[in-house]
């Protein structure tokens, strides 16, 4: 059997996957097992951050797993220390629970948050305002924070305990706080939503309700996060300062590690037994995300905001196109063809693209070199005008 035949014999059919095999790359290409090359505009849905086979990261991470692969949460050990150092100091949060995934950081903010508002002012106090057409993740907890009655269908009964209102609904919001609210949660640009901004009047607005209320400002940062959006986390594009930021993907560049950081409000939140992960904050994948994070510093975030002003500029009155959204380099395109079709035709021509509801959605490599980028903005733009 080839490994198509293989994968789809053996593998659960929850992927609609694109018909090609991918075997290796560096930086921003792509290569499939015949050869074919691909400039990859979707970085595994905003993960390698600095791209395939990065020299500096690949230098860490194997560096660490030739040391020490994998030690229990029961040790200290540096990477681990090292990157939540790294993390608070560059955000201000106090404390890092790690886990592995944007789903698993999520529901370690829900524990957080319940946990802080339950603490204070009783059982009653554990609800958790989410916004409609949000995503936050898989599992029972986070599907219920997800804002998307289509991705709970047949998983009934979700946790309970979630509302969600509509973003720019400050109203709506003042309605549901009858005294259960523990915590809001917002991605400040929608990914799997559409890659829809949130403006900076509602965020405002919303943290500054949270603070009056002591209800925690949760953000997720799972795709936003860790450089994407042209700040180190999209939230520092509002002048926010939330209770709760939760992050992956990008995180450790291909590796999987979630972190959920703490602020001053509820630092203190977790003692011991109070959450736990057998591998969150491995070694390797700590090295991985020291690696990448060390790296996004102001120079590389000018540059993300220099690529994205190009890729705005390129695309805003091309034929085929109806509209641009988001921040930095995650991207959504409106087409008039359907976006499905646009990203067929455009790995057809060696260029890998996401899709994001009815947009295409393009989340490249933050340190895509500026030429690549033109080559694959240029076929893209030839395939919406077509
Ligand atoms: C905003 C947001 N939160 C959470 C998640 C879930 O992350 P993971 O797939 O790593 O569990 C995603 C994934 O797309 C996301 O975009």
């Amino acid at each position: 059997m080839n490994v198509k035949e293989l994968d789809q014999s053996y593998i659960a059919g929850t992927y609609k996957r694109f018909p090609v095999v991918l075997t290796e790359g560096k930086g921003s290409v792509i290569r499939d097992e015949i050869g074919k090359e691909y400039i990859d505009m979707g970085s595994g849905i905003g993960v390698t951050a600095f791209g395939i086979a990065d020299d500096a990261w690949v230098k860490a991470v194997s560096g660490q797993a030739g040391a020490l692969q994998h030690v229990s949460n029961l040790y200290y050990t540096q990477p681990c220390a090292d990157l939540a150092r790294m993390l608070c100091e560059k955000t201000g949060m106090k404390k890092v629970f790690f886990s592995n995934s944007g789903a698993e950081a999520n529901e370690c903010a829900v524990k957080a948050a319940r946990k802080y508002a339950q603490e204070k002012y009783g059982e009653k106090r554990c609800v958790i305002a989410t916004l409609n057409n949000s995503f936050h993740g898989r599992t029972l907890t986070t599907l219920a924070a997800t804002g998307q009655d289509h991705y709970h269908e047949l998983y009934n009964p979700l946790t309970p305990g979630f509302v969600s209102f509509d973003a720019g609904d400050m109203a709506a919001l003042e309605k549901l706080n009858d005294g259960t609210l523990a915590a809001v949660m917002i991605e400040c640009v929608q990914g799997e939503g559409g890659v829809v901004p949130l403006t900076e009047n509602f965020a405002k607005a919303l943290a500054a309700f949270c603070r009056k209320n002591d209800v925690l400002l949760i953000v997720d940062e799972v795709q936003t996060g860790n450089g994407r959006t042209g700040a180190l986390y999209a939230y520092m594009n509002f002048g926010l300062q939330p209770d709760i930021v939760s992050t992956a993907k990008g995180l450790a560049g291909g590796l999987p590690l979630g972190a959920t950081m703490l602020g001053e409000r509820c630092e203190n939140v977790f003692s011991y037994g109070d959450h736990g992960s057998t591998f969150g904050g491995n070694p390797v994948a700590c090295a991985g995300a020291l690696s990448v994070l060390s790296r996004i510093d102001e120079a590389l975030l000018a540059e993300v905001r220099k690529k994205s002003d190009y890729v705005f500029s390129a695309l805003k009155d091309a034929p085929g196109v109806k509209g641009l959204s988001g921040m930095g380099l995650m991207i959504g395109i409106q087409t008039e063809k359907p976006a499905g079709e646009v990203v067929s035709a455009c790995l057809e021509k060696g260029v890998l693209c996401l899709t994001a509801k009815d947009k295409v959605r393009l989340l490249p490599a933050l340190n895509i070199p500026m030429d690549v980028l033109k080559k694959a903005i240029d076929v893209i733009k030839e395939v919406c005008g077509n």
